[in-house]
């Protein structure tokens, strides 16, 4: 049942973030903050920051953050409700159920739950007939040990067999009370309208698929012969606990050990997962064979940053799986991909060299994502110059995807050595790119993240040129999130005037529409809840704004041009000069406003059909062109003067 809101209340309340962090980690005292080396990611000096007049921590390093409760989640691996149920009782607050469920939600989760049993009773069924029947012992134990696998190994899987006879399964399941909707549900009976019914895994070695906390949610059962009439694996539909897309295979074994070599090496198959775990190469999951998706890669950066791909050298397509990375590369992950030789899998290569030769092997081919596909296309494209478009293309179009502007620079500069192409011309096709409005609209996060373009030499030149309003329209999204960024910190310090910031603010740029959904989304709380705090920002359930929020209130925000770095820095006392910082704001918002009326207006002068009309549109682009000018004066006076 869930817990009630009035008992999650009382644990955010009481739950004391320094308190919670320092039973999994030793602080040091820091002026008003704690600090610590982080840990969720691998690192010497400390960047992870405790506040306890916000309740939040926040690593500079990895980025992570949030309040106790997400801490708690992070670190213990836990859900939600876990989390609660863990400070509840760190506490000593007695957990109040909600009676809330509706009939459905609670037929929902009994049958999730009936599932979830009947799972683990088939998986202890397969596993006695692995070891003790006549045909699981002839057949399916011989097959492992045939492979190669220890019995160690097949312990720590849970590997089984299942019988050739058709319901035998099924039939036991029955007996012992399980009902048949559920062993539908399950995926592990096929019910016939003629009453016939049939096991879904029949003579096959099976390979319980297993959840982050080592639950069997599904199963893959492998053929033992070579037969072309079947498919060599079958697996568990999609049931109301397996989503293939969500799972990765051997997470639950792997996640330890992935976290404290702070590394995760991915595969494709069942037997690449296990034969490397039984090589002692325990950081290791299986994709199962399909595309990567991005609940797969958020599972894996529960534990690290850092990726490293085996590809098989048979493996059909390199180039298609390929852009399957490029997710990785968005979510901010370090990629790196080791090739293995001609038509080996993991599996079978480490059973031809030993492990000792397959992790030198592994240390020495291991290539970082970038720096793989360039010279892969480079090969190509050496042999038809045709494909040096395509080639430029790919690969730029995978540097973008990297949120990191720092990483992304050094990449061009290796790229373009690698490529033979002047680096400018690489640079400026990534600019290219994000200008590209249906690229934008694909691609929101990166948008997010890389809202200023790349300077070349070229782009310097052009600036030249500019009028002073167009050199001082800044990305938006920099302006909106300044915005409320002044708004989480200040809204309730006084301006000069005597005036709250926020009460100010709001009001001079009532009449402006935010572009950002997230960032629109929050300036609308504001307006519509005078009095609310940072801290209801933190603690929101959608989790864009809680992370957008935690960022704002923890780092001093810099905008990151060049003009900006030239004229001003902030300085640590920001508050001390909050007047002119938001003037500074509601300037730019204000000039941002002007230039896209600017623009909507140029638009409405090229479609005019009459010299009337026409006329009508010059008046208006020549009144916005002296306010554009106005506001970019007012801005300039309040920048200089500082
Ligand atoms: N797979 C699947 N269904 C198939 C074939 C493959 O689900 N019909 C998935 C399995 O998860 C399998 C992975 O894709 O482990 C990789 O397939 P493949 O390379 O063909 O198998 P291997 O893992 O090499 O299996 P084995 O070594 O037992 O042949
Ligand atoms: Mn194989």
């Amino acid at each position: 049942m869930p817990i009630s809101q009035e008992t999650i209340q009382l644990i955010q309340d009481r739950a004391d973030v320094v308190e919670v962090v320092s039973d999994f980690v030793t602080l040091k005292k820091k002026g008003t903050n704690w600090m610590a080396c982080c840990p969720f990611h691998n690192e010497k000096t400390p960047s992870f920051s405790v506040s306890p007049s916000k309740g939040i921590y926040k690593c500079f390093g990895c980025g992570k953050g949030g309040d106790a409760i997400s801490f708690v989640m992070e670190i213990e691996n836990a859900t939600y409700p876990e989390a609660l149920r863990y400070l509840a009782k760190k506490y000593g607050i007695e957990i109040q159920e909600d009676e809330k469920l509706t009939d459905e939600e609670l037929a929902q989760q009994t049958e999730r739950e009936s599932i979830l049993i009947l799972l683990d009773f088939a998986k202890k069924h397969f596993q006695e007939l692995l070891f003790s029947h006549e045909e699981g012992k002839a057949l399916g134990m011989s097959y492992f040990k045939e492979r190669g696998f220890l019995p160690q190994t097949i312990d720590t899987f849970e590997l089984g067999y299942s019988l050739s006879e058709w319901d035998h399964f099924t039939q036991h399941a029955l007996k012992q009370g399980f009902r048949k909707e559920i062993l539908e549900k399950a995926g592990l009976s096929i019910f016939k309208e003629d009453h016939k019914v049939f096991d879904r895994f029949r003579e096959r070695v099976i390979f319980p698929i297993h959840n982050v906390s080592g639950k069997t949610i599904g199963f893959g059962a492998r053929l033992l012969k070579n037969d072309k009439k079947q498919a060599k694996y079958l697996n568990s539909p999609e049931t109301p606990v397996y989503q293939k897309s969500k799972v990765l295979y051997g997470i639950a074994q792997a996640k330890k050990s992935i976290h404290d070599l702070d590394e995760c090496f991915l595969v494709e198959g069942y037997t690449d997962v296990i034969s490397l775990h039984q090589a002692d190469i325990r950081n290791v999951v299986a994709s199962s064979g399909t595309a990567l998706t991005i609940d797969q890669i958020r599972l894996v950066r529960r534990f690290t940053q850092n990726i490293t791909v085996l590809y098989d050298g048979d493996s059909a397509g390199v180039k298609a799986s390929l852009r399957g990375i490029d997710l990785i590369l968005e979510e901010d992950l370090n990629v790196r991909i080791v090739a293995l030789p001609d038509q080996e899998d993991p599996d079978s290569y480490l059973r031809k060299i030993g492990p000792s030769a397959f992790q030198k092997y592994l240390s020495e081919h291991r290539e970082d994502f970038i720096t793989f596909k360039a010279k892969l296309y480079a090969e190509e494209a050496k042999q038809d110059p045709i494909k040096r478009a395509e080639m430029i293309r790919e690969v730029v179009g995978s540097i973008m995807k990297i949120p990191d502007e720092i990483k992304r620079r050094v990449y061009f500069q290796t790229c373009a050595n690698l490529l033979e192409i002047d680096e400018n011309t690489l640079i400026r096709e990534g600019n290219q790119l994000i200008k590209n409005k249906a690229y934008r609209q694909d691609h929101p996060a990166i948008l997010q993240k890389t809202d200023t373009l790349i300077q070349t030499p070229e782009t310097e030149t052009q600036e030249a040129s500019e009028t002073i309003e167009e050199k001082l329209a800044y990305p938006t999204q920099s302006i909106e999130k300044e915005c409320i960024r002044l708004l989480l910190n200040y809204k309730d310090s006084e301006l000069k005037s005597g005036q709250k910031l926020g009460k100010y603010l709001l009001q001079e740029i009532s009449d402006i529409q935010f572009e950002h959904h997230i960032l629109k989304e929050m300036l609308e709380i504001f307006r519509k809840q005078t009095s609310v705090q940072s801290d209801f920002f933190v603690k929101h359930e959608n989790a864009a704004i809680k992370s957008l929020a935690i960022d704002l209130i923890t780092q001093d925000y810099q905008i990151s041009t060049q003009w900006e770095a030239k004229h001003m820095v902030y300085t640590p006392e920001e508050k001390d000069i909050l007047d002119k910082i938001v003037q500074e704001n509601i300037f730019r918002l204000k000039l941002y406003q002007v230039q896209k009326l600017i623009k909507q207006n140029e638009e409405k002068l090229h479609q005019a059909q009459s010299d009337s009309e026409q006329d009508k549109y010059l008046m208006i682009a020549l009144k916005l062109k002296k306010l554009s000018q106005e506001i970019a004066g007012q801005l300039n006076n309040v920048v200089l003067k500082g």
